[in-house]
């Protein structure tokens, strides 16, 4: 069977099985890519026309108590500048993202224990409170049933938690002994039964993943069914033990973008920052790959640079009305509109 039969059979619904994944990954080339970016920007067309929507991204702390061996905040890192935006300045990123047209405030942070559950359910019930049209995602790590709990019941509607890689074994080589790869996988399940639109996802390319994890991944996606799923190439960071590794390539990782897109036709799939920044016209290709959803930083001007996940991380902001409007045409010159919504899953959340 030639393996863009197996394209049309991922297009038509059908599961494919583990060896097959692993084929569509190994034998790719850029023919057969292009032939899967083709059927991806379809779907992606058949339930979101050409709109794209914009999430206002405020990386609002980066203290962590985790010790990620790929990540640039982990709290092993003595160099990292660690930051912490208050109250007020979070509320100001909202006020100027709502003026320009963003309806979802994504804030995104280290595991950062002064961000007690009661100061993000307060934070949380505020932002509904003054901006009643949009939607919250939070994306702050793993939590305690009843803290997921909390934050939902103060109007949290979404929440993003990357599994980083579905094999234990690999697992355990990206993260220190402290952190469990089941409970990451119960947090994700928790949050999905609490009644999130849930995020997970997974880097591309971090050292020792093979082609059979990635067709795991695409297993673990067609059954976990999240609403929306963020990857992106790893990039490494130059004070973390990875930091002499290879980076993952934007060329596997659109790929992946085309597959999910054709696995999951309803998911809300981000364009990634890591994505723009290995490939200068990254966000763009993840688009034409598939993808539907940009997040443009809100809170960069606070910030200064300091949340560094990985190195040479860059600048996608769109904190004024110029900025916005660059973004919009970057998009119109690809055919797709952005649009001022709150994007929500198409997908049955319960
Ligand atoms: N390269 C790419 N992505 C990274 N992340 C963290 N560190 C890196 C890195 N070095 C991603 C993780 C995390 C998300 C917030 O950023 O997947 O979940």
């Amino acid at each position: 069977e030639h393996l863009y039969d197996k394209i049309d059979r991922l297009e038509a619904g059908e599961s494919l099985d583990r060896e097959t994944y692993t084929e569509l990954i190994e034998k790719r080339n850029e023919d057969l890519a292009g032939y899967l970016f083709e059927k991806a920007v379809q779907m992606r067309e058949k339930f979101y026309g050409n709109r794209i929507y914009i999430r206002g991204l405020i990386e609002f702390t980066d203290y962590c108590r985790n010790d990620c061996y790929y990540c640039g905040i982990r709290k092993g890192n003595r160099r990292a500048e660690r930051y912490r935006l208050g109250r007020e300045e979070i509320l100001e990123c909202c006020k100027k993202g709502y003026s320009l047209g963003f309806r979802t405030f994504v804030l995104q942070g280290g595991e950062d224990p002064w961000y007690t559950d009661d100061r993000i359910t307060e934070l949380v019930g505020t932002i509904k409170k003054k901006y009643s049209d949009c939607a919250v995602t939070l994306s702050i790590g793993e939590k305690e049933r009843e803290s997921y709990e909390r934050y939902f019941e103060a109007g949290a509607d979404r929440y993003l938690l990357r599994h980083e890689t579905v094999c234990e074994e690999h697992y355990k080589t990206l993260h220190p002994p402290s952190m469990s790869y089941a409970h990451r996988q119960e947090c994700l399940k928790n949050l999905k039964d609490i009644g999130f639109q849930t995020g997970c996802g997974f880097m591309v390319g971090t050292p020792g993943q093979t082609a059979e994890n990635l067709a795991d991944e695409l297993l673990f996606l067609k059954e976990f069914q999240p609403a929306m799923v963020g990857i992106g190439p790893f990039i490494p960071h130059r004070d973390t033990p990875l930091g002499n590794q290879a980076p993952g390539s934007a060329e596997l990782t659109l790929y992946l973008l085309g597959l999910i897109r054709l696995l999951l036709p309803k998911v809300l799939l981000p364009a990634t920052t890591a994505l723009g920044t290995i490939s200068h016209d990254g966000r763009e290709r993840g688009i034409l790959a598939g993808a539907n959803v940009v997040m443009p930083n809100l809170s960069a001007s606070l910030v200064q640079g300091k949340y560094e996940l990985y190195d040479h991380k860059i600048y996608t902001g769109a904190e004024n009305a110029a900025e916005l409007e660059l973004l919009r045409s970057c998009m119109k010159k690809i055919g797709c509109e952005v649009t001022v919504d709150r994007g929500d899953t198409k997908m049955d959340t319960r």
